[in-house]
């Protein structure tokens, strides 16, 4: 399906400037992301667009690990596609087209990214729900929204919503062009 209609939604022309080596350089996937995948675990890349951080998180989790590939258009999960074809990566991640009104996968998640994707979900109150109920306990969500498109009061509605579905809040990493926090579900 073409979303052409919805200005909010991050376009699949843009994909180029969502993997590109100056991005690499400013927002390294690998140092972001350490603290929080382990070899083995169920992660989720949620809005992962071209993949620039699915592909690195399916370097960390192993072959034992897996990684689902969530997005909304089937425009950037093709490109990912085509990126991970015929590499070691591709029986790890699992590409998952969504709706807007869900996110439908049902697995249980160690950790979940959403990073720039949030203010693109519609309804984040149900999506903060669906999200509690698939990442287990003392699982994590790393949330970055994009400085410059969400204000400060929009990011602090954003959590506020994060809470009223049961997830601990907390500040997230320092991440340059990024407003971040950290979910928690408690064990
Ligand atoms: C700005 S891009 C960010 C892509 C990727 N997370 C990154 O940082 O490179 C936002 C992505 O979220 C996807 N998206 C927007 N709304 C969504 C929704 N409701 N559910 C899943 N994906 C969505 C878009 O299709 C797009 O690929």
């Amino acid at each position: 399906m073409i979303y052409e209609n919805k200005q909010r939604i991050c376009p699949v022309e843009n994909a180029g400037s969502l993997d590109n080596v100056i991005r690499k350089w400013l927002q390294n996937p690998g140092k972001i992301l350490r603290p929080y995948i382990q070899p083995g675990m169920s992660v989720m890349d949620f809005g992962c667009g071209p993949g620039f951080f699915t592909m690195k998180m399916a370097q960390m989790v192993k072959e034992g690990g897996t990684v689902f590939a969530v997005d909304l258009q089937e425009g950037m999960l093709q490109k990912l596609k085509e990126k991970i074809q015929s590499t070691e990566l591709e029986d790890r991640i699992k590409l998952h087209q969504c709706k807007e009104s869900g996110i439908g996968v049902s697995e249980s998640l160690d950790f979940v990214l959403a990073f720039y994707v949030v203010h693109e979900v519609p309804d984040q109150e149900t999506f903060f729900y669906e999200l509690k109920s698939i990442v287990k306990p003392g699982g994590t969500v790393l949330i970055a929204e994009p400085p410059f498109h969400v204000s400060k009061k929009a990011f602090q509605k954003c959590i506020q919503k994060a809470r009223k579905a049961g997830f601990n809040a907390e500040k997230g990493p320092s991440v340059i062009l990024s407003k971040t926090a950290l979910l928690s579900t408690g064990q």
